[in-house]
């Protein structure tokens, strides 16, 4: 890519999104935003296309599109449903892809087939149609480049190895922990949404923020590692840094091991997703050595944070069981949002709408579709009776 890129931002109301709304905005001179999506929120999307004069903006609620066309500035084409988001998915250099959820998989196969960067912080797309990721990476000009920190951190590691994946022998993944690190279940039993909401170090969205008091946020991102970098499962460690300055280790074959480190600051690896191969010059802080007393690491407590195994499992099974995990999740975490059930009752759902999993493989659309469907039916089920029974 030379020359000013074009980008579409999808979930550009979000956490992720106005980071990168924020990274484009000043930097004029090499992007030029052509295209704003987002679930329902209107007013911050007219707002942004103000801001920044994109060709598009599109939102994913058909019903809120009479309120973004009176909102929207003059000359912007107003765009919704699935049909909006896929002319965003495909009409940019880089779709950055900062939706929350399996709503995000349409943008993410749209932007690949167009043979676009996909700069991807939505893993619920990559972890529930792995497959048809995978067969869509062979377009021609199709790539990913990660945003979640700790996958951007083992991109930028990987650079140093001459055959990429085929030079590691492991990765490691860091996790902060948590809000409820050191806790027991017992301790655990009674904490309420704002007890989970409440994040050391990262300030994101709710279902994120919750999925990293879980910990399912770092078995999804084991899910996630194993698609991007084509690895084996028992190749794809993680363990607890609370700290979040180490984003992820990398160990080649030869026993280096290399990491990437940095302050907690998610526009770092968003310029980085935007800008590859080469960085952008602004720096959004630098590591302070002569503060720096402690870079903890420590293992992750599998006996309360059960989501972790949870997701090894789904992955050793494979199919489409990574799709029903992501999706039995997205149930629970809302539900526990809802207040509808209490926080250890996410692992439980997961756990138990896995039981009813019976292999099935994923080839088409359709059967990823299929797929998340029943896993939501099952586990709503599950909520459902648990409401019940309370
Ligand atoms: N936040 C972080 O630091 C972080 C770090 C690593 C990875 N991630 C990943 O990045 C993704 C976004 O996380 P977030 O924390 O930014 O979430 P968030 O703050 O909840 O934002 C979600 C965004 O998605 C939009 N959205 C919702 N439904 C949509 C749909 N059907 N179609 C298109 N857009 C839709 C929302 O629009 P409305 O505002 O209209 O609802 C909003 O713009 C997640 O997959 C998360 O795991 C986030």
């Amino acid at each position: 890519m030379s020359g000013v890129r074009t980008v579409s931002v999808v979930g550009s109301t979000g956490s992720i999104g106005t980071q990168a709304i924020e990274v484009l905005a000043g930097e004029r001179e090499r992007f030029r935003v052509v295209a704003l999506a987002a679930g329902s929120s209107v007013g911050a999307l007219a707002e942004q296309a103000r801001a920044l004069g994109p060709e598009v903006v599109a939102v994913a609620d058909s019903r809120r599109v009479a309120e973004l066309r009176d909102a929207a500035p003059r000359g912007t084409e107003v765009l919704c449903g699935d049909e909006g988001l896929d002319v965003v998915a495909g009409m940019a250099d880089v779709v950055l892809n900062a939706a929350v959820g399996f709503a995000g998989l349409r943008v993410t196969l749209g932007a690949l087939q167009a043979g676009r960067r996909l700069a991807l912080a939505n893993k619920e797309s990559l972890i529930a149609g792995g497959p048809l990721v995978a067969r869509s990476k062979s377009v021609p000009g199709a790539e990913i480049v990660p945003i979640d920190s700790e996958h951007c951190a083992v991109h930028q590691c990987l650079r140093t190895a001459s055959r990429g994946s085929a030079d590691v022998s492991r990765i490691v993944l860091t996790a902060s922990g948590g809000p409820f690190r050191g806790r027991s279940r017992d301790e655990l039993a009674c904490v309420s949404v704002e007890d989970a909401l409440a994040h050391p170090t990262w300030q994101m969205g709710p279902k994120i923020t919750v999925d990293s008091s879980t910990l399912m946020n770092k078995g999804l991102e084991v899910l996630e590692a194993r698609e991007l970098f084509d690895l084996r499962m028992d190749q794809i460690e993680v363990v607890v840094h609370p700290q979040s300055i180490v984003h992820s280790f990398v160990e080649l074959i030869d026993g280096a091991t290399i990491a990437q480190l940095s302050l907690p600051d998610m526009r770092l690896p968003i310029g980085y997703a935007l800008m590859y191969p080469e960085r952008l010059a602004t720096p959004f802080g630098s590591i302070d050595f002569s503060e720096l007393r402690r870079l903890e690491i420590e293992p992750v407590d599998r006996k309360v944070f059960g989501c972790v195994d949870l997701a090894y499992e789904a992955g050793r099974l494979g199919g489409a069981a990574p799709c029903w995990l992501s999706g039995a999740n997205e149930v629970a975490v809302a539900a526990f949002l809802a207040r509808r059930v209490p926080w250890t009752a996410i692992e439980q759902v997961v756990s138990e709408t896995m039981d009813s999993y019976e292999p099935v493989e994923l080839n088409e659309l359709a059967d990823v579709l299929d797929a998340d469907a029943a896993a939501r039916r099952h586990a709503e089920m599950i909520v459902a009776a648990k409401e019940r029974a309370a």
